[in-house]
């Protein structure tokens, strides 16, 4: 018996977190959502899985958060086992695409280019885990996993040259130093974190920054500077399935790193 609560459960990585760990009738699977505008496959889905259970909050409150906790305490009897933070903000679309140097004269697109991703990324990340900490710290698995990018790790900005998305890749290394810190913060309470990147994931997020024949073609010559071996994006699927896997061997030596769905730092696609 192990609870779930996955941050951003609608569509994409996120859902595909539900659709597998409630394939096992054993997993109890909480979705957290914002709306329920996108919410239909989800809720085709619980229909047919009880082990389901969608709740719908606002994450930037800390009030709806602390009653987010109350109803996950519920339906799991005052515990949590593993907390997925999946949801996620690209960055503003006026200035996602723009490099550093670009931004002189336009300070304030700057600003509201780091804002509109930390806010997400970062600081709402931080009040979700914080609200739900006393449900992790009762359970047996004790294990929380932000989800990351490699677009917000130095060596690969490196190799792949981009130079862009800056709000994305400043809040989700911001992320992955936070999840070291609980890391050694909580460490002698047993609870285990991780920054993980998913891979180059086929969802709605990875196909907007693709958009077009040039855009794609950019992106992928851009991964394939770091490995050429990469081909395209990979399946939800696979990458959940990988993820899983990673999670199921997060123990005190792991926690606190930022690893890719392969569980290392080197294969990233
Ligand atoms: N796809 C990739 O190639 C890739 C690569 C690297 C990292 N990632 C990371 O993987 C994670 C999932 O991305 P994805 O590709 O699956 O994106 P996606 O298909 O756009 O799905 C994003 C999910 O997050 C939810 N969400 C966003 N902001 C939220 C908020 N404030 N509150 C609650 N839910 C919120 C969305 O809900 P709504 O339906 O309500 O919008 C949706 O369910 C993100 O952290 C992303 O940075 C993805």
């Amino acid at each position: 018996m192990s609870s779930w609560a996955i941050v951003g459960a609608t569509r994409g990585i996120g859902f595909e977190f539900v659709k597998q760990l409630s394939s096992d009738s054993k997993n109890t699977v909480i979705a957290l959502i914002r709306s329920q505008a996108t919410a239909g496959q989800l809720n085709e889905l619980a229909a047919t899985r009880k082990n389901i259970h969608i709740i719908e909050t606002d994450i930037s409150s800390l009030s709806r958060l602390e009653e987010t906790a109350n109803s996950i305490s519920k339906v799991t009897n005052g515990s949590l086992d593993v907390l997925i933070y999946n949801a996620y903000s690209a960055g503003t679309d006026e200035a996602k695409l723009l490099p550093p140097s670009a931004f002189r004269g336009k300070e304030d697109a700057f600003k509201r280019e780091i804002d509109e991703s930390l806010s997400v990324n970062l600081f709402q990340a931080v009040y979700t885990i914080n609200a739900l900490l006393p449900l992790v710290e009762k359970s047996q698995q004790k294990k929380i996993v932000y989800i990351s990018s490699g677009i917000g790790d130095i060596p690969t900005t490196r190799a792949t040259e981009m130079p862009n998305l800056l709000g994305y890749s400043v809040s989700k290394a911001a992320g992955n130093i936070i999840m070291a810190k609980y890391a050694v913060e909580l460490k002698a309470k047993g609870i285990r974190t991780l920054a993980m990147s998913p891979g180059w994931v086929e969802t709605d997020a990875a196909r907007d920054i693709s958009n077009s024949p040039e855009a794609f073609q950019w992106m992928l010559s851009s991964f394939q500077k770091m490995d050429p071996r990469v081909k395209g994006m990979i399946s939800t699927e696979q990458s959940v399935k990988a993820q899983l896997s990673v999670i199921g061997s997060l123990d005190e030596k792991l926690s606190g790193a930022f690893v890719s769905h392969n569980g290392n730092d080197k294969d990233w696609f």
